[in-house]
């Protein structure tokens, strides 16, 4: 069984059909990079698995639990859409850190959050009967998820204090600790000067090593090439082309997929 089924999803907004009829699966431990021109669909499919856009049909189906279905979704509670959440992590083009805390509270927030709710409500949070014992094992989580990313020097300080390759950094490392089935990334390094992508796409190659199950949107090729098990070339809001990075970028079959690759032959990524 596939970790991750995504089936026919579609999704407009307003008359544009942005996805037409997106489908693809991901097995555990497998890196998915996902390219196309601006404009293709690919931030918006990121966002639908994170349940950030709801899709009008489709369904998307985690280790045999169907997380959404567009015919039942609407009757979802907040809670168990929070809940249903927690399969995806997702680290942006522009970090997104919360400027007012420091590294290491960006990191502890949100599993903070989650212990105090389940303790309540089921008497335990991974193991930790208390908010104490929770605070200390969401602490000792964060520091190893510092030491990770390269980052655990910098844990008092705050992002505005940071270069965006270690802002990005921390993004992951605030991701990975909420233990998400799927890590998304969308374009994780186009914001950030060139000499700093490659500190970010070092963590990320280090994480496939460590067998988490990724999607990354990227265009940086060559890292796509190197890292991806799958790639899927993206064009108009359909799957142009799905293969290896042998097959979809040094011996692309269709027309589209061969433009858009030669545009990035002319002028570099
Ligand atoms: N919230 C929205 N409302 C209306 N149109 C949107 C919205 N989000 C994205 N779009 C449109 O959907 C299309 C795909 O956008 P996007 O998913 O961001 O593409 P990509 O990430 O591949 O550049 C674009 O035409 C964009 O203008
Ligand atoms: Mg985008």
């Amino acid at each position: 069984m596939s970790m991750l089924q995504v089936e026919n999803i579609q999704k407009s907004f307003g008359k544009t059909e942005v996805l037409k009829n997106i489908s693809f699966s991901l097995e555990k431990g497998e890196v998915l990079a996902i390219i196309g021109s601006s404009g293709s669909g690919k931030t918006t499919l990121l966002r639908c698995l994170n349940f950030l856009e709801t899709p009008q049909q489709g369904k998307i189906i985690v280790n045999g639990n169907t997380l959404f279905d567009a015919e039942t979704f609407d009757k979802v509670s907040d809670r168990e859409l929070r809940r249903r959440r927690l399969h995806f992590g997702l680290v942006f083009q522009n970090f997104n850190l919360f400027p007012q805390y420091k590294v290491m509270e960006n990191i502890t927030l949100a599993p903070t959050l989650m212990a105090k709710e389940q303790i309540r409500e089921n008497g335990e949070y991974m193991g930790a009967k208390n908010m104490r014992q929770a605070q200390q094992a969401i602490r000792d989580e964060a520091e190893q998820l510092l030491r990770k990313v390269g980052l655990y020097e910098k844990r008092e300080s705050y992002p505005c204090d940071l270069s965006g390759g270690q802002q990005q950094r921390v993004a992951i490392a605030r991701a990975l600790a909420l233990n998400p089935d799927i890590l998304c990334f969308d374009e994780p390094t186009s914001a950030l000067d060139p000499e700093l992508t490659g500190e970010v796409l070092n963590v990320i190659k280090g994480l496939k090593c460590s067998d988490s199950t990724m999607i990354v949107v990227t265009h940086e090729i060559g890292f796509a090439h190197d890292v991806a098990d799958r790639i899927i070339f993206m064009d108009g809001g359909l799957i142009e082309e799905e293969g290896t990075p042998q097959q979809v970028i040094d011996d692309p079959q269709s027309a589209r997929t061969r433009e858009f690759l030669a545009r990035f032959n002319q002028f570099g990524d």
